[in-house]
């Protein structure tokens, strides 16, 4: 399925997107928001039956990124945003991540039927914290979470509900 937004699109996440993936993993920067690579590349070459995979393109059908719709429970019509990416960084600050987060949203409400979705991040990706809370209306710190840096820092869980999602509220 291919949902179109204003700027972007999504798609479904190829093995021929493999290559573009393992360079976005080459940036220490993309990497260190990202988590380790084997997470995104052993998920694409080998689906899990818990996953839908999106890659992410321009409209002129550049591949900037990607989104993963991960660990989707159908008995609580619940699911996670696992991987949200986009690896070329010219594409940063654009407003793209807002709009593949809220594409894959209304994705996980209408088509999977999802009651509850959540994405989390560490407390160091400024510019995922400033995406995810103007979009989530709910959302919870977990203390000392995350090793970087020499340090411990806290993740921020984003939540939201297809009742929230539908009235289109916002954070307060
Ligand atoms: C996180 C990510 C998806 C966000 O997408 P994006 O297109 O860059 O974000 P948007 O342009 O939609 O929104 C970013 C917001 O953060 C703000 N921002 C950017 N850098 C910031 C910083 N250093 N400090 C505070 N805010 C910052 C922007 O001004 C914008 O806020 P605004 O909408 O209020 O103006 C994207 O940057 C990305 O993939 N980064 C690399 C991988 C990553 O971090 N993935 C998420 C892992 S949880």
């Amino acid at each position: 399925m291919i949902l179109e937004g204003e700027h972007i699109r999504l798609r479904p996440a190829t093995r021929d997107d493999l290559a573009a993936y393992t360079r976005w993993y080459t940036d220490d920067e993309f990497r260190k928001y990202m988590g380790p690579p084997g997470d995104a590349l052993d998920a694409l070459q080998s689906p899990p039956s818990d996953q839908v995979q999106f890659s992410v393109e321009l409209k002129d059908s550049r591949l900037i990124g990607f989104i993963f719709i991960t660990d989707i429970r159908t008995a609580h019509r619940q699911c996670e945003l696992g991987l949200v990416a986009i690896g070329e960084r010219d594409c940063w600050d654009k407003g793209y991540g807002s709009e593949i987060v809220r594409l894959a949203l209304s994705f996980c409400f209408r088509e999977l039927n999802m009651h509850q979705v959540h994405v989390e991040t560490a407390e160091f990706n400024e510019r995922a914290l400033r995406c995810y809370g103007a979009i989530f209306p709910h959302e919870q710190r977990h203390r000392q979470w995350v090793w970087e840096d020499g340090r411990f820092w806290d993740e921020i869980y984003f939540d939201v509900t297809e009742e929230e999602f539908a009235a289109g509220e916002r954070p307060s």
